[in-house]
């Protein structure tokens, strides 16, 4: 029998029962899990793949009387394996030599899986970087998750970009991308922050994403209150308020200032303070690219979104209206560069390995 449950379509046969005792809370799921109502007949959904397990998820449906769930997992276990060690490398490494190593190799695996292989789920890449990296806490977690699953997802997808970009870009050092992660994973944390975050501020963001210089338009042209536009022209000040109280867990909290400046243009008309592109440094740049990277909508994990997330989502920035204003345009270079050269570095080194074996 086929069960379909929120646009996810599975049989008896791919789930396993796990015990609610052995799911991990405090982690980002990678399975969806379900409950199934007496005689089978139909599903509910508990949890989808790429939720935060609140701590409190365990206790709640023990209450209810359950003591397993089914789990349909969707991220790789290897994927998820080959990733950690690298970060486990990165983090062990003792000269700059070592750095730059681990870093060519996992950019290539980076192009490999999310360039060229169209059946990667994203998750995978996501999860190892999280339980990595990730150093806020539950409360933050909770807040993005349930005001706005649109900034949750964005800020799990944004982060993770943020790695690629950080090695891409020429940093290698474990401590630096670490904090760029939490930089970057807390940047918009400020529209949700008061609870002030609305369908209409969410529209705005696309608006200004897609169309650089066009939010702040987009809420007069809709007549939206003092409240609202302060909301969004001041999200980049708010997020970092909040940011600093967390700097203890930072190697270099300096690195919290580039908060401030990530919706700042070339021209000087970008927002909350009018910086132009010479008051902007080239990693305050970096974290621009990784808000753009990816659209103000909800983001369902599935096999196969990890081409669409980094390749298609690549390609959509070098292809967006206005993208002169934005201060993004040498790291958009670098990126081409390092991803062609990753591509071509591993065919040839299947070519090699064909060669070898013929
Ligand atoms: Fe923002």
């Amino acid at each position: 029998m086929e069960y379909k449950v929120k646009g996810i379509t599975f049989t008896m046969d791919e789930l396993s029962s796990i015990p609610l005792m052995d799911i991990k809370t405090q982690t980002v799921s990678r399975s969806h899990l379900f409950h199934f109502l007496p005689g089978n007949k139909s599903a509910v959904m508990l949890l989808r793949a790429g939720d935060y397990v609140e701590p409190d998820f365990i206790a709640k449906y023990l209450d209810r009387g359950l003591e397993s769930v089914y789990q349909l997992p969707i991220v790789s276990e290897d994927d998820l394996l080959v990733y950690r060690s690298f970060w486990e490398r990165l983090r062990n490494c003792r000269t700059q030599q070592e750095q730059f190593k681990t870093r060519d190799e996992v950019i290539k695996r980076i192009a490999l899986d999310f360039f060229q292989n169209r059946e990667k789920c994203f998750l995978s890449f996501v999860i190892s970087c999280f339980d990595e990296f990730h150093i806020y806490q539950s409360l933050v977690m909770d807040k993005f998750q349930r005001s706005s699953l649109v900034l949750y997802s964005r800020a799990l997808l944004t982060s993770s970009i943020s790695v690629v970009a950080s090695l891409c870009s020429g940093y290698a050092d474990y401590k630096f991308i670490k904090d760029f992660y939490n930089t970057c994973f807390i940047m918009d944390y400020g529209l949700v922050e008061y609870q002030n975050y609305n369908f209409t501020i969410g529209m705005a963001c696309e608006s200004e994403r897609k169309d650089p210089g066009t939010g702040l338009s987009l809420l007069e042209r809709m007549k939206r209150s003092k409240g609202e536009i302060q909301t969004f022209l001041q999200h980049p000040n708010m997020s970092y308020e909040y940011a600093i109280t967390q700097s203890e867990n930072f190697h270099h909290p300096e690195i919290l200032e580039m908060i401030k400046m990530h919706h700042e243009k070339t021209d000087g008309l970008g927002f909350p303070n009018g910086y132009s592109y010479s008051a902007m440094s080239d990693s305050e740049t970096l974290l621009t690219f990784c808000d753009y990277m990816v659209p103000f909508e909800e983001h369902e994990f599935v096999v196969g979104d990890g081409f669409k997330i980094l390749f298609d989502g690549f390609g959509d920035l070098k292809r967006l209206t206005n993208k002169n204003r934005l201060p993004i345009l040498k790291v958009i270079k670098s990126w081409d560069e390092i991803m062609k050269w990753a591509i071509e570095s591993a065919r040839k080194v299947d070519k090699e390995v064909l060669g070898e074996a013929s």
